[in-house]
């Protein structure tokens, strides 16, 4: 086999040295990633926001929290592909410069339940108030959980601060002003509220 080979060619000390072998893939994929993955944290389309976005108000906050808090992402996605089958249902598809803000992403990967990155704006707050206390009101077939607590919940105005702060420092250009005008701003809501006013909240900039 190696008369095949001319005398000195590199390729057959890799080819016949295992580690070697391996060492130099890793080195390839890794270089290989890099050159894909690092454009995305300096590249406009990823890194600004699009015309329309803006970082959420302290009671759309509050209920992006209890959406994380009770596991919503298990059944829903917020990741709209771009598919035909896909942007008939649900409209545009979700471009990365809508989710600058978002800490963590919501996209998901389960959709028991419909995609809600556009739900924004679909019903009236009165249909997600029945629908959250219990889905089978209003969409008779539904095996959506029914959230009865939300609406006996009071917010709790210091922890949205705190959060406020905390997304600062990743980068949500919140000012000191918002950030002071918070717990005056869920004062008296309850999480009902702020999950309906999130939900209110998605997808609208590219609607
Ligand atoms: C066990 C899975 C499951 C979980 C958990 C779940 N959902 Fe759902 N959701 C569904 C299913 C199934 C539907 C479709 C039937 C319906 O409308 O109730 C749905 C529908 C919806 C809709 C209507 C979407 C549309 O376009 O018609 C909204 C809004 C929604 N869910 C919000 C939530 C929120 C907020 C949470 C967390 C508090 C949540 N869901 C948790 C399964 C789930």
């Amino acid at each position: 086999m190696s008369s095949n080979i001319p005398p000195g060619f590199s390729h057959q000390k890799i080819e016949t040295n295992n580690f070697l072998m391996i060492v130099l893939i890793l080195l390839v994929i890794a270089v290989g990633g890099l050159v894909e993955i690092v454009p995305l944290f300096f590249q406009k389309s990823t890194t600004e926001a699009v015309a329309g976005v803006e970082p959420l108000t302290p009671l759309q906050l509050a209920g992006r929290d209890i959406y994380v808090r009770e596991g919503c992402y298990n059944c829903h996605s917020q990741m709209i592909r771009p598919f035909r089958a896909e942007t008939l249902r649900y409209g545009h598809y979700s471009v990365a410069g809508e989710f600058v803000y978002d800490h963590p992403f919501q996209w998901g990967s389960k959709r028991t339940g419909p995609d809600l990155h556009r739900v924004g704006g679909k019903y009236s707050d009165e249909w997600h108030r029945i629908h959250l206390n219990n889905p089978r009101d209003v969409v008779p077939e539904s095996n959506m959980p029914a959230y009865t607590w939300l609406e006996k919940a009071p917010l709790d105005g210091a922890e949205s601060a705190a959060h406020m702060t905390a997304l600062r420092r990743v980068g949500v250009p919140y000012t000191d002003e918002q950030i002071a005008a918070a717990p005056a701003a869920v004062k008296g809501k309850t999480e009902m509220d702020a999950v309906v006013a999130y939900l209110q909240s998605l997808g609208l900039a590219l609607k």
